[in-house]
């Protein structure tokens, strides 16, 4: 085992009801090092039997001292938790940086942003109320925010900080216990914030952690009949199964699955500000990033200096091991590696104009691939309508608004898009007209925005994580109508 590990939970248990325990098959999966291909320990092989031991203890803890802690208890803890984990955002980052492959600068960022929402959050549990409602009269009405109950939170490997952070931090918030399945390509993180949760004072089962595979324990949790709301961020075919899963049990679930977002960039736009955006939004933690922006569309007059500004950036990319910080790690896996390398195979016939390094040092073993920029890509290619997940952009040109909005809208995702221009009037219209969960104009990302409602339309997914809308998502509203006379 290579791994250098700065905490002292057991990497190949799971957190269950408060105790680090073997999995019920006492079976390991192995965990690699992307930037070695080496392996960098073993992990719980967890199944449906553990998931059942953590939804038991999740509604244990309802049933107990979780269950009866105020509002502002949960803030209180979530509070305590912000400052652990910002207190140890460096041995995070190393965690993270080893098991995900991502460069220590984006890692410990990451680490910043779980800090983050605990602190917006504990903030806010106390301030997330109901309604008093005129009715007829003689009534008094009145609604409760009331916590789902037990919520499973299936999580992808590429930001495990961040996503525990809006998703396990939002159901906490609310009163909600949790069951929380990492991926199995990346769960070291997830189990630290078991562990500095518990040292937080959250009460046991409020908080549970089991690694194990997608169709395994993944998928147990999502059919899992005392599970009360789901949070999945993944894949769209995955986010299917789990959405059919939890149809049987009739739950609510959050789906983000990512998308194809696109920059436009018009003639009047500063295009030194934008430079930047339109390159670290495509290429950061290697393009495995849910809201990277893979398309920039860019207005006909100024294309050719756009391109050839991006190209000239994209010369300079390095790529190499995550612990040494480039600005472009490996991808997570092999498995990873070759789908994106069978996306650039299938691009062949395309116009690559520019193309990063891989740094000579850089082990053979491990997940690198090289990042590259594709102009003048046909709308209906591959490259520009599905999510590669790599370091790859693709930039297309456009001749006016509406053929800008068609070609941004023409995908079937719509998570993230952003407008590049100083027309105030543009930016307003087309910020309507877009079809996205968010839209950034003059900017891209906002910084993470732990304040800022997140989420997709089409197949981007449904559910708003982030801010206080996630709150509202995170509970159960109801509504009580007193008769008085
Ligand atoms: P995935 O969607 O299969 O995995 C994400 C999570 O779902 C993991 O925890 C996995 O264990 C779990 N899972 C897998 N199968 C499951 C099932 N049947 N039931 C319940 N849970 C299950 O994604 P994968 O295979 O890691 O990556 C494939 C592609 O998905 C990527 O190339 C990328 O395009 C997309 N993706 C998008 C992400 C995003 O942030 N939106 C994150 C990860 C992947
Ligand atoms: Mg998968």
């Amino acid at each position: 085992m290579s791994l250098s590990m700065p905490f002292t939970f057991d990497p190949g248990a799971c957190f269950i009801g408060g105790q680090w325990v073997a999995p019920a098959n006492r079976e390991q999966l192995s965990l690699s090092n992307p930037s070695t291909g080496a392996e960098l320990c073993q992990i719980a092989h967890g199944s449906a039997a553990d998931i059942d031991t953590a939804v038991n203890a999740a509604q244990d803890a309802l049933d107990g001292e979780w269950g009866r802690a105020t509002a502002l208890q949960r803030g209180r803890w979530l509070a305590a938790l912000g400052k652990l984990v910002q207190d140890r955002v460096e041995d995070l980052a190393a965690l993270e940086a080893q098991d995900v492959g991502k460069p220590l600068t984006q890692a410990r960022a990451d680490a910043v942003a779980l800090a983050r929402y605990c602190e917006f959050y504990s903030g806010a549990a106390d301030k997330v109320h109901g309604d008093t409602l005129p009715y007829l009269e003689g009534y008094t009405v009145y609604t409760l925010r009331e916590p789902h109950g037990v919520t499973g939170h299936i999580i992808p490997w590429n930001y495990p900080m961040q996503i525990i952070g809006r998703s396990v931090g939002a159901a906490l918030t609310m009163g909600n216990a949790v069951v929380l399945k990492p991926a199995e390509q990346a769960c070291l993180t997830a189990l630290a914030f078991a562990e500095l949760a518990q040292q937080a004072g959250f009460p046991p089962g409020a908080i549970n952690v089991v690694p194990g595979l997608g169709a395994e324990a993944g998928a147990a949790l999502s059919a899992h009949t005392g599970v009360q709301h789901i949070s999945f961020t993944g894949s769209v075919q995955t986010g299917m199964s789990v959405q059919q899963a939890a149809g049987q049990n009739v739950i609510p679930v959050t789906l983000e699955l990512g998308g194809k977002s696109a920059q436009l960039v018009f003639e009047d736009a500063d295009i030194e500000a934008a430079m930047p955006f339109l390159i670290n939004a495509g290429i950061q933690n290697a393009g495995q990033t849910c809201s990277a922006a893979s398309r920039i569309l860019v207005h006909r007059s100024i294309y050719s200096t756009v391109v050839s500004k991006m190209a000239k950036q994209y010369q300079q990319l390095r790529v190499g091991d995550a612990m040494q910080d480039f600005s472009i790690g490996p991808l997570i896996s092999e498995q990873q590696k070759q789908r994106v390398q069978s996306f650039i195979n299938n691009a062949s016939d395309l116009n690559c104009v520019a193309e990063g390094q891989i740094d000579s040092a850089a082990s053979n073993t491990g997940f690198f691939v090289k990042p590259m920029l594709f102009a003048d890509v046909p709308a209906e290619h591959a490259l520009a309508q599905q999510e590669v997940f790599g370091p790859v952009q693709v930039v297309m040109p456009f001749d006016d608004d509406d053929h800008a909005l068609a070609l941004a809208n023409g995908t079937e995702f719509g998570l993230v898009a952003a407008i590049w221009s100083r027309d105030g009037a543009r930016q307003m219209r087309l910020a309507k007209k877009l079809r996205a969960g968010q839209v950034f104009i003059n900017n891209y990302g906002a910084g993470g925005g732990v304040e800022l409602p997140f989420g997709g339309v089409g197949k981007s997914g449904h559910g708003r994580e982030k801010g206080f809308e996630a709150l509202y998502g995170m509970s159960a509203l109801k509504t009580v109508a007193a008769r008085h006379d």
